[in-house]
């Protein structure tokens, strides 16, 4: 019998208890061991709730008893989160959390510690909900040198983007329906600036190089900007507007970033809508595999979770092996990252567009007569800048555009 403890009865805790209620049997057969949840840790008390039995408020109680062998950290948050998750591995406990935020910020001495003791420290659930996809990039793909991971990282934004695009709405009226429906927070900041993609991209892009991506280092745009119009010239040129997390590793470094981008009808990530999410990787020897699912939600999220828990019973008394390592990732200086663009200009003859952005293809639409769209061949980010200063106010959006160069 391996004892664990749940750190959260929120959504992904009450998941987690869920799982190994629920799949108690087919877990225990698989790990040749049951899996008893000793404790849940919350301030809040949850009368009539199967839980209650093992409700504690303390997290000391889960610390200081010898039994429990491994702790989900599932509170979210960078502060109790983080002290109870170092504790519990300085106290040689396995951690498993989805707790991205965390991992972005202390994962490198988290993990440090988690070696140290001979434990682990494991956050599948960290990255695409359900989706194994660290599980992909640890293990399946352990052979392969990646160079490539992209990826529609957020359900939340994923699903405003394809509400936008199908049924014409404004940002600020789907952000309402995505409340509504539950998918978004009442603060939904961390969602729409991008910032949450952002780390995600940065665990994600550590693990495929093997290098530390720190996340303050890659630019990051959400999609509060985006708007009707510019779905409207999505639609008509064939495309889908998706925020992407994207990373590229050559012999230069690390190329981040985290923006909205035009994604292209014969393009994987297209079909990727709703609250999906959709990982796209390419591996020297594997090509390109696509992984799709259920990015976020409390069972899918939960199922991930409990897998880790299961990898970390399988492995007591040892650290399972990731990608992870210390050493810090050359990034490329984000103007050196080359782009094809898309611009919407407004009040500007085409010929003084073209002395400026030569070379580019012009899209005009019914729908908005006043207006002109151009979409720039490929160019450094710092030169489009300079460029873009030059036709100053008469650039209405721009939206960078995903393509192979
Ligand atoms: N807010 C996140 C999303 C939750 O919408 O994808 C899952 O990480």
């Amino acid at each position: 019998m391996i004892n664990i403890a749940i750190l959260g009865y929120g959504t992904v805790g009450s998941g987690v208890y869920r799982v190994f209620t629920t799949n108690h049997k087919i877990i225990e057969n698989r790990l040749g061991e049951a899996i008893r949840i000793k404790y849940v840790l919350d301030l809040r008390d949850f009368p009539g709730d199967p839980a209650e039995d093992v409700l504690v408020h303390d997290f000391q109680v889960i610390l200081d008893d010898p039994e429990v062998a491994i702790v989900a950290e599932v509170m979210g948050g960078t502060g109790a989160a983080y002290t109870f998750t170092k504790k519990a591995l300085e106290a040689g406990k396995s951690v498993c959390t989805s707790n991205k935020a965390l991992v972005a910020e202390h994962g490198r001495e988290l993990m440090r510690i988690a070696r140290e003791k001979g434990v682990s420290y494991l956050f599948e659930a960290s990255c695409g909900g359900g989706i194994p996809i660290i599980r992909a990039i640890n293990d399946g793909l352990t052979a392969d040198e990646i160079d490539t991971v992209a990826g529609i990282l957020n359900g939340t934004t994923n699903y405003m983007m394809y509400k936008m695009g199908e049924e014409g709405s404004d940002f600020e009226e789907t952000l309402k329906e995505a409340q509504a429906m539950g998918y978004a927070e009442a603060d939904p900041t961390d969602d729409v600036e991008g910032h949450d993609a952002c780390r995600k991209t940065a665990i994600l892009s550590t693990l495929a190089y093997g290098k530390y991506v720190d996340y303050r280092s890659i630019p990051t745009e959400g999609i509060t900007k985006i708007t009707s119009e510019d779905m409207k010239y999505a639609a008509a040129m064939g495309c889908r507007i998706k925020l992407l997390g994207f990373s590229t590793n050559t012999e230069k470094g690390v190329t981040a970033i985290v923006a909205p981008f035009l994604v292209d009808k014969d393009q994987a990530l297209y079909n990727v809508n709703d609250v999906f999410n959709g990982i796209f990787v390419h591996g020297n020897m594997l090509g390109d595999a696509m992984f799709y699912g259920s990015g976020a939600g409390m069972l899918p999220t939960a199922s991930a979770v409990s897998a880790d828990i299961v990898d970390a019973a399988m492995h007591l008394n040892k650290t399972v092996r990731t990608n992870w390592t210390d050493e810090e990732a050359q990034m490329v200086d984000p103007g050196d990252a080359r782009w094809k663009f898309f611009v919407r200009t407004r009040d500007i003859p085409e010929e003084d567009v073209f002395s400026i952005l030569p070379g580019s293809r012009v899209f005009r639409i019914a729908k908005i007569p006043e207006e002109t769209g151009y979409i720039t061949p490929f160019m450094k980010q710092a030169d489009f800048d300079k460029k873009q200063a030059r036709l100053g106010d008469k650039v209405i959006s721009v939206i960078r555009v995903f393509a192979k160069e």
